[in-house]
């Protein structure tokens, strides 16, 4: 951070250029997986999604989850509940906000859990400060698909914003650094790239070379675990939290699951990512530094087929028992009718 300090004053912008290089203290062994990965997708209906030959094809591969649900409606709030744990961080629609309260990013950092997030058409500003325009009508970046943006703590933190990067640039080299690349990495294509303006199928295209630039790293894959998901259905029912908003959503890494070519109809939605990623790496709920909701990371579960190193279970098999989409914990998807 010295160095970029140094640069910065001396004029240059090295911001954009900046190689990934992990610093703070070590992380803890995760319980079920050491590198997770999260690629969010638009407004697609999960029959539409499943119609696709390669989104098919990706849940050959890995773990359907069959009860994953949005949270809301529009698109932003449903970002910010993947790394957040109120009600969207009082964030309720599209516009450009801001919140004073804490993410995963405050939980990681402390516990030497590195990230970065790759956002396709993003430029931060020159010097390296976050760049919080609403979105580039040439690259088809859009803020609204950025939920780190929206956090004043990382927003105003340059330090922090040296972690949010143009996708194109860096994505293949972090993913090339194998054993060393970060450990969290959120990926938002763009609204092209994401079907939001097109459709499942150009939408393949992108996840296609995303998938494979990871998979094809063998360093890379040990212990990641790969999510796939969408951000909410296609049908549009405002404030429909909790109620039937259906997505497909497949966990690819066969070190991290139990089964592959099976589904787990357990009920999940986005907040389930913040407990899952909690869990796996033993760190608390996060603060409510304004006091202002209670935080639902304190009573949501985590994602229930996953592979810990003393429980390998069904591993590198397809598990029949899961196959047929009754899952030990299926449930009829209401979450009203879940153990907490
Ligand atoms: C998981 O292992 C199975 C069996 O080897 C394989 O068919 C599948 O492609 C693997 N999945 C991933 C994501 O590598
Ligand atoms: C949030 O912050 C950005 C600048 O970072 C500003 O342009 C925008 O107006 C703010 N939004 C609100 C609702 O205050
Ligand atoms: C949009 O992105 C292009 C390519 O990175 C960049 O040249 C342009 O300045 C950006 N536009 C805005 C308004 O930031
Ligand atoms: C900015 O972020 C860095 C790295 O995450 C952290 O060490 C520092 O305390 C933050 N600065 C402020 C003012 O919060
Ligand atoms: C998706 O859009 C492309 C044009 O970009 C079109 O050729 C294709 O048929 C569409 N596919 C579906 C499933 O609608
Ligand atoms: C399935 O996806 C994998 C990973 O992207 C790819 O290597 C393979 O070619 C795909 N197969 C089909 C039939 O699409
Ligand atoms: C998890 O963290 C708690 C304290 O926050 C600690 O007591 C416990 O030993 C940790 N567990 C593991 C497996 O590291």
């Amino acid at each position: 951070m010295k160095l970029s300090a140094g640069l910065a004053l001396a004029g240059l912008s090295l911001a954009a250029a900046m190689p990934f290089k992990r610093s703070g203290p070590t992380p803890a062994k995760g319980k079920w997986f050491d590198r997770f990965v999260v690629i969010v997708l638009e407004n697609t209906n999960k029959d539409v999604t499943f119609g696709d030959p390669y989104f098919l094809n990706l849940t050959n591969m890995g773990m359907t989850l069959g009860g994953y649900h949005g949270t809301t409606h529009p698109s932003q709030p449903n970002y910010i509940t993947m790394i957040s744990n109120t009600i969207a961080g009082g964030v309720f629609d599209d516009a450009d906000h801001n919140t004073t309260q804490d993410s995963i990013i405050d939980l990681f950092e402390p516990a030497g859990i590195t990230w970065r997030a790759y956002m396709e058409g993003y430029t931060p500003l020159e010097g390296g400060d976050c760049n919080p325009l609403t979105e580039n009508d040439t690259t088809l970046y859009v803020r609204k698909h950025n939920p780190f943006m929206s956090f004043d703590n990382i927003r105003n933190n340059k330090s922090r914003c040296q972690n949010i990067v143009n996708a194109e640039e860096h994505f293949a080299k972090d993913v090339a650094l194998g054993a060393d690349a970060p450990m969290y990495m959120f990926y938002t294509p763009n609204l092209d790239n994401d079907a939001h303006n097109t459709n499942i199928s150009f939408a393949a295209k992108d996840v296609q070379y995303l998938v494979d630039t990871m998979l094809l790293n063998k360093e890379f894959m040990k212990n990641t675990m790969i999510l796939i998901t969408f951000d909410e259905n296609n049908i549009y029912i405002n404030d429909n939290f909790g109620l039937d908003n259906s997505i497909y959503t497949v966990i690819l890494g066969n070190d991290t699951i139990k089964c592959y070519d099976c589904v787990d109809q357990t009920y999940y939605n986005h907040f389930t990512q913040v407990v899952t990623l909690e869990r796996n790496w033993n760190l608390s709920t996060i603060a409510q530094p304004d006091g202002s909701e209670e935080g639902w990371d304190q009573w949501w579960r985590p994602f229930g087929q996953l592979r810990s190193a003393s429980d390998d279970v069904c591993a590198y098999a397809p598990c029949s028992e899961y196959y047929d989409g009754k899952s030990p914990a299926a449930s009829d998807g209401n979450w009203e009718d879940q153990d907490f």
